[in-house]
């Protein structure tokens, strides 16, 4: 979603602010633009609608060493040079990321302005501008001014022709981090922007302003009083930043896989002691014991990695409860929380707003809320009481793949040591501990065993539009995260299924113009899975099975997966799905990395 950058030093703005602009690219964006000032006041703008390539097609050089630019993800209007930011007012320039709730009613009262864009960040700007009329008003108290009447979320970058050298940056709801180093200040919306600069960071919290200069920050809150900063070091991993050799982000993070996942269980999975460490929970084994519900909260695939340990965290326990609920509905419904309910927050990002939200509702009712989280430092790590860092490293591509794996083991972990507290057996235990350590090897195994199948077969079904993915029990899951990548990618109408739900409705749908891919596990629900498929290919379906059973399966298509796994086969299942899905996007010409209309942080609902 959109991206922030500022640079306020003594070297030139535009070449840092156009490299920060890139390493924002893979957050998803429609258009781009840049401001810098000289030491007269003298502005450059120039936006673009498109790709950053094409903001640099359009800009001329300028020295100038101080300077602001965004990647917009269109919300209120198209996405073109107009709408783009920074948007002008008088002297005052703005990126903004979130959204002006209240902009509707502020524009009816700035009857003084004729305004250009679609966009309530103008109307924010001239809300500024309004408030920054005389001279003896400075920058950063008209910024507060504004913020006070501002009803929303945001974060914000601002510039003005009448103080050149100063940047005021705020934020309420929507990541802010300004980076510090000797004699320059920059500002970013992620870190991954300031990398290569600086990190030594300070994550602005809701509410609060900083008013940058080259080399020096000052922290306000909304009513003008200083508040005092931290300046963290941020850990950015520049590898993971980088495609590695692969053509695509995608396909890189598809085979960073093992060793993201070894990451995620590095320390925390002694195998030869059959014991699990989980130091971030902050919770007693006497809280823990005591859990009887547990909530798991989460947007798109991170809500797919709730579903898919939901089924086996009810398996090993007993008492235990389990709802996984998508944020933005969760957000605004009528729900109640039981007696011993725990929620786990997961998210990629760290910065999905609904997911965000719903972990402040739940905080407000006194709920123990824990996060399983990849952002280091990202808001939603922030706010919990506890939990997991899964450590996958920096996740570029739009489409969440390796994520997706480290959050359903670190949900995992979570739920065996909570199950430990209650007197699982050692023997499931040893079990899971087992099967979580050779799952990295495992899955390199079968991206490598696979890849040329997966390959092969986007090639002979890209054609199609239309497509099921269907599983039981813990490939249902699988099932949806395997339809919504392809859909992310591809842009092939797919929809996830439960096998035995077909035939109450959507077998009508079979026909040419689809295809299907069945998830069969070798357990004691394959027969079931079995006659599902049958069902559907008696019908003149297009199937490709995706099984490690060594049954005779004579759908059109049939990937096997040969594995010692029993209990965490889904994982692998997913794999080759991720897989397909690259391969089919590839085939059918698209944007693999930044498909349209995605973003890859949702920071506004
Ligand atoms: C966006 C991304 C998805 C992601 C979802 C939740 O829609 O495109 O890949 O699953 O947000 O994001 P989070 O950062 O909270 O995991």
């Amino acid at each position: 979603m959109c991206g922030i950058v500022g640079y306020v030093g003594d070297r030139e703005a535009q070449d840092i602010l156009l490299g920060g602009l890139r390493r924002l690219e893979y957050r998803g964006y429609d258009s781009a633009g840049i401001v810098t000032v000289d030491v007269e006041g003298e502005p450059s703008l120039f936006r673009a609608k498109g790709k950053v390539a094409e903001l640099e097609k359009a800009m001329k050089d300028k020295p100038d060493r101080v300077g602001i630019g965004h990647t917009r993800w269109a919300t209120h209007g198209e996405p073109s040079e107009v709408n783009a930011h920074p948007q002008r007012v008088g002297d005052v320039y703005v990126v903004h990321n979130g959204i002006i709730e209240n902009y509707k009613e502020l524009k009816s009262e700035l009857k003084a302005y004729d305004f250009k864009s679609q966009t309530d960040t103008e109307v924010l700007a001239a809300l500024i501008d309004s408030l920054y009329q005389r001279s003896d008003v400075k920058l950063e108290n008209a910024v507060v001014q504004a913020l006070k009447l501002v009803r929303g979320a945001y974060g914000i970058a601002v510039i003005s022709t009448r103080e050149p050298g100063t940047i005021v940056a705020a934020r309420m709801g929507s990541p802010l981090i300004v980076g510090v180093a000797d004699d320059e200040t920059l500002i970013a919306s992620d870190a991954s922007a300031l990398v290569g600069h600086t990190d030594k960071a300070i994550y602005l919290n809701d509410g609060e302003v900083a008013v940058c200069t080259a080399g020096d920050v000052r922290m306000l809150d909304l009513a003008s009083q200083p508040v005092s900063a931290k300046v963290e070091t941020i850990e950015i991993d520049l590898q993971s930043m980088q495609k590695g050799g692969f053509d695509h982000y995608l396909m890189k993070e598809i085979f960073d896989q093992p060793d993201s996942l070894r990451a995620t269980l590095n320390g925390r999975v002694i195998k030869d002691q059959d014991l699990l460490r989980l130091g971030g929970l902050n919770m007693s084994d006497d809280e823990l014991r005591k859990v009887k519900n547990v909530f798991i909260v989460a947007c798109g695939t991170a809500s797919y990695a709730g579903l898919l340990a939901s089924y086996y965290i009810e398996r090993f326990t007993d008492d235990v409860t389990v709802r996984v609920e998508v944020a933005s509905e969760l957000r605004y419904r009528s729900f109640n929380v039981p007696e011993n309910s725990i929620a786990i927050f997961v998210s990629q990002s760290g910065e999905t707003a609904d997911t965000l939200a719903c972990l402040k509702e739940m905080k407000r009712r006194g709920v123990r809320c824990l996060g399983v989280v990849n952002a280091v430092g990202s808001s939603i790590a922030r706010e919990v009481d506890g939990g997991v860092y899964v450590h996958a490293g920096a996740e570029v591509s739009v489409a969440s793949t390796k994520a997706f794996t480290s959050q359903v083991a670190a949900l995992l972990l979570i739920g065996l040591v909570m199950a430990q507290t209650k007197g699982l057996d050692q023997k499931t235990l040893r079990e899971y501990i087992a099967e979580l350590d050779v799952l990295p090897d495992e899955i390199a195994k079968t991206l490598e065993a696979k890849n040329d199948e997966a390959k092969a077969l986007a090639e002979k079904y890209n054609h199609y539009d239309h497509a099921f993915y269907i599983g039981r029990d813990t490939t249902f899951p699988v099932a949806l995260e395997g339809a919504l990548k392809l859909k992310e990618t591809s842009y092939v109408h797919v929809e996830g299924q439960p096998a035995g739900e077909l035939k109450h409705g959507s077998i009508a749908l079979i026909d040419d113009r689809f295809f299907m891919v069945a998830f069969v596990d070798d357990n004691w629900l394959v027969e079931k899975s079995l006659s599902n498929v049958i069902e559907v290919q008696a019908r003149g379906g297009h199937i490709i099975t995706v099984t490690n059973s060594d049954r005779p399966i004579d759908t059109e298509a049939v990937i096997t997966v040969d594995t010692s796994l029993k209990l965490l086969t889904p994982l692998l299942f997913n794999v080759v799905s991720q897989l397909f899905a690259y391969y089919m996007a590839v085939a059918r010409g698209n944007d693999v990395d930044q498909p349209r209309n995605l973003a890859k942080s949702v920071t506004v609902e």
